[in-house]
């Protein structure tokens, strides 16, 4: 086995830490003391650096700024029941962040930066992992293009960064969701598979004009016949349909989230069984008409569940039932929450102790 890489630590001189309210903490307003920094260039990742977070400066012609060379990865450390630290399934989360790379033309990062770097990050700022329960440090990695020119080009020049945010429990409000079955946010080839910037960007619009009607968020239909369920916007969904978990299967459109790969991995062993199958917007429509969809919510790993209390398909609007403690999804979201604590065994091997 390789040694770890060593990478040295500018320490912040004095930390931001008491001027926290950690009971009130609103989700990635806060940033902890330290940041990972790395740059490529010429075709080689430099030293990777960890110090005081602040700012970056960019010429106004970095690439990224016109032409949204970016991705980025998101998940959590938390503060396990004995007082280590746990990182969630960062395996994943690399892969998925290769994969957004590949896409965007962008180089790969190096695994024991990632992994390494985004480690010993969470040891700088470990006095900024939240104890409260549900609380966790979100950590931020992700690419930009650097190369300063005007034409419209793959970078040559990168920076690879990692932030940090505390963030409290996530008390997800329950969501009102509308099918979206005019805009579009990925279609099937385009780049709806990867985390990368500009599919945040296209969402805003619909999405505002949802909120204007009363509506939280949308929940996507393909891009070609706003027939078929993809996602909503920052998670995926899943329902109980006649007392199965359905959720739309992965494609070139929707993001492979972290959250959903869980939830289907733990789904046999909390009993119920779980399909990977297109769900139209009609057969949907059916079964809430029959009251057959017991549960609907997200998945992803800011809320880890968020349940959805009403969808509006083609302006008419269909309630959900109530959930409970006894609800799949609130079973999964609490043995998620043990496997991360170390509450219950990490059979899958999903936690890396910091
Ligand atoms: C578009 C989109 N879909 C789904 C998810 C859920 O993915 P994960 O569970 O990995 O957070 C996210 C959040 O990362 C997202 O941005």
């Amino acid at each position: 086995m390789t040694p770890p890489i060593e990478i040295p630590v500018s320490r912040i001189p004095t930390s931001r830490l008491e001027q926290i309210d950690f009971n009130n903490l609103e989700f990635g307003k806060h940033t902890a003391d330290h940041m990972l920094i790395v740059e490529y260039d010429k075709g080689e990742w430099g030293a990777p650096q960890i110090i005081p977070f602040g700012e970056i400066s960019l010429s106004p012609t970095s690439l990224v700024l016109h032409y949204a060379q970016t991705v980025f990865e998101g998940m959590k450390a938390f503060k396990m029941a004995d007082g280590g630290v746990s990182i969630f399934r960062i395996e994943k989360h690399y892969q998925r962040f290769l994969k957004s790379l590949e896409r965007m033309c962008m180089p790969a990062i190096p695994e024991d930066i990632f992994k390494e770097g985004i480690k010993q990050l969470v040891k700088t700022d470990t006095a900024w992992i939240p104890s409260t329960e549900g609380g966790a440090l979100y950590l931020r990695p992700f690419m930009i293009a650097t190369e300063q020119r005007l034409g419209v080009k793959i970078s040559d020049k990168y920076l690879f960064m990692v932030v940090t945010s505390p963030v409290g429990p996530y008390y997800a409000k329950p969501l009102n969701m509308k099918i979206e079955i005019e805009y579009v946010r990925a279609a099937e080839g385009g780049t709806g598979y990867a985390k990368c910037g500009g599919n945040y960007g296209a969402s805003f619009l619909p999405t505002q004009l949802a909120r204007q009607q009363g509506y939280d968020q949308v929940l996507w239909t393909d891009a070609k016949e706003h027939k078929y369920l993809d996602e909503a916007g920052t998670m995926n969904v899943m329902f109980v349909i006649d007392g199965i978990l359905a959720t739309p299967p992965l494609s070139t459109s929707i993001l492979d989230g972290v959250t959903r790969d869980s939830i289907l991995t733990l789904a046999s062993e909390l009993g119920i069984v779980a399909e990977q199958r297109r769900i139209t917007v009609d057969e949907l429509e059916t079964a809430l008409s029959a009251g057959r969809v017991t549960e609907a919510f997200g998945a992803g790993t800011a809320a880890v569940v968020a349940p959805i209390e009403n969808i509006s398909i083609r302006g008419k609007e269909y309630p959900l039932p109530k959930w409970n403690a006894d609800s799949f999804m609130m079973r999964v979201k609490k043995q998620l929450s043990d496997i991360r604590t170390g509450a219950v065994a990490d059979a899958k091997s999903w936690n890396t102790i910091v």
